[in-house]
C-alpha cells in the first residue's frame, strides 16, 4: 500500500511557525539587552534592524520554498499538458520522491502520465481501425468495379453474365456485411444499443439462427447435432442472434466437409450455457489470444468470407450483459466456444 505523504503537512507549518517564533524571541531579547542603554535612538534602529531581518528571513525562506514546492512542479504540469492539449502524447513527467513517498504533485505527474498513455492508445487504435476499415472497404469496391467493368462488355454469354453478376452480389453483401458489423460495434461500445430485455425461449431463438444455416450446412456435407433444451432466458433477442450466428457461422466456416458441429443449450447450476464445438481447423494458442480482437483474422485462407469483426462483436455483447465466454481449442482437431449466461 502506498504511504500518502502531503507536501502541505502539518509538520511544515510547524517548522515555518518554530522560525518566525525563533525570530520573534531573538528581537525581544535584543530589545531587551538595549533598552539598558536608555538611548532611545539605538533601541528603534535595533528594533527595526530586528524586525526588517526578522521579515527579509520569512520571505526569503516562503520565496525558496515556493519555488522548489509549488512554482517548478506547476511550470512541468503546464508545459506536458500544453504539449498534451497539442497533440504530442509522448510526454511524460517523472515524480520527484520515490513510489512509496509520493506527495500530491507526484500524484498528480502519475495521473497525467496514464491520460497521455491512454490518449496515445487510443489514437494508435483510432489509427488502425481506420486503415482497417479502408483496407476491408477498397477489396470489395474493387471487385464492384472490375465486374461492372465485365458487365458493360458486348456479346457477353449468358453463363458469363449469370458468373459476374453472383461476383457483384458477393461484393455487395462483404460490403453491406462490414458496414452492419461496424455500425452495431460503434453502438455496443458507445452503449446506444440499448438492450431490450424480454423473456426469451432461447432454445427457439437457437433453432431459427440454425435453420438459417441449414443450406451452408447441407452443401459442405457437415454432420450438425443439436442437443438444446427450451431455456426461459431474459435478454435482447438482437444479443443473441449476434452470438448465435457468429459462433455458428464460425463453426461452419472453419469446419471442413464431412466434419462434426454440436450445438448445445443447458440450464445450468452456473446458468445457461451455450456451447458450439466443431471438428474445424482449430487454431493456436497465438491465435486464440487475438480472435476478440477487432479485424483480427487468424485464418488466412478464408480471409474473404468475413471481416474479423464477428467475435469481436459477440465479446462485446457478452460483456454487455455480464456473461462469459470460454474457448478450449487444438490446431487441427477443433474448437469448443462457450458461453455463460448468468442466472
Ligand atoms: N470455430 C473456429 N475454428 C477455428 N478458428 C476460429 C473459429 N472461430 C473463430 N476462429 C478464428 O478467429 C478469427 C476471428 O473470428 P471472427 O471475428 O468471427 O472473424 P472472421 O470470421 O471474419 O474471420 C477467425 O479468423 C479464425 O482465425
Ligand atoms: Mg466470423
Amino acid at each position: 500500500m502506498k504511504r500518502r505523504k502531503s507536501r502541505f503537512s502539518l509538520t511544515g507549518y510547524i517548522i515555518f511557525f518554530a522560525t518566525i517564533l525563533v525570530c520573534v524571541c531573538v528581537s525581544v531579547l535584543a530589545f531587551e539587552l538595549v533598552g539598558k542603554t536608555g538611548n532611545r535612538l539605538l533601541i528603534f534602529l535595533v528594533m527595526f534592524a530586528a524586525v526588517a531581518l526578522m521579515a527579509g528571513v520569512c520571505t526569503w525562506i516562503d520565496c525558496i520554498r515556493r519555488k522548489y514546492m509549488v512554482e517548478r512542479p506547476v511550470n512541468e504540469i503546464l508545459s506536458a499538458t500544453e504539449k498534451i492539449a497539442g497533440g504530442d502524447f509522448t510526454v511524460r513527467l517523472h515524480p520527484k520522491h520515490g513510489y512509496d513517498k509520493y506527495d500530491e504533485y507526484d500524484r498528480i505527474f502519475e495521473n497525467i502520465n496514464k491520460m497521455a498513455e491512454e490518449l496515445s492508445h487510443n489514437e494508435v487504435l483510432k489509427t488502425d481501425f481506420i486503415s482497417n476499415v479502408s483496407h476491408e472497404i477498397k477489396t470489395p469496391l474493387a471487385i464492384l468495379s472490375n465486374y461492372a467493368t465485365l458487365l458493360q462488355e458486348k456479346g457477353l454469354s449468358e453463363s458469363a453474365r449469370e458468373e459476374y453478376t453472383r461476383s457483384l452480389l458477393f461484393a455487395t453483401k462483404r460490403l453491406s456485411d462490414l458496414i452492419t458489423n461496424i455500425l452495431k460495434l460503434n453502438k455496443l461500445e458507445n452503449q446506444v444499443l440499448e438492450e431490450k430485455k424480454e423473456e426469451l425461449h432461447l432454445g427457439d431463438v437457437l433453432g431459427e439462427i440454425v435453420l438459417g444455416f441449414e443450406e451452408w450446412i447441407g452443401e459442405k456435407d457437415i454432420d450438425l447435432v443439436c442437443d438444446i433444451d427450451d431455456v426461459v432466458y431474459r435478454t435482447d433477442r438482437t444479443y443473441m442472434e449476434i452470438v448465435g450466428n457468429n459462433l455458428l457461422s464460425n463453426a461452419i466456416k472453419f469446419t471442413p466437409a464431412g466434419g462434426r458441429i454440436c450445438v448445445s443449450l443447458k440450464d445450468e447450476a452456473r446458468g445457461v450455457v451455450l456451447r458450439v464445438s466443431d471438428t474445424g481447423c482449430g487454431m493456436s494458442p497465438e491465435i486464440g489470444a487475438r480472435i476478440f480482437d477487432k479485424f483480427y483474422q487468424g485464418d488466412t485462407s478464408h480471409k474473404g468470407e468475413g471481416n474479423g469483426l464477428g467475435l469481436a462483436l459477440v465479446k462485446k455483447v457478452i460483456d454487455r450483459i455480464g456473461g462469459e465466454i470460454a474457448v478450449e481449442s487444438e490446431e487441427g482437431k477443433g474448437s469448443v466456444f462457450t458461453i455463460t449466461l448468468k442466472k
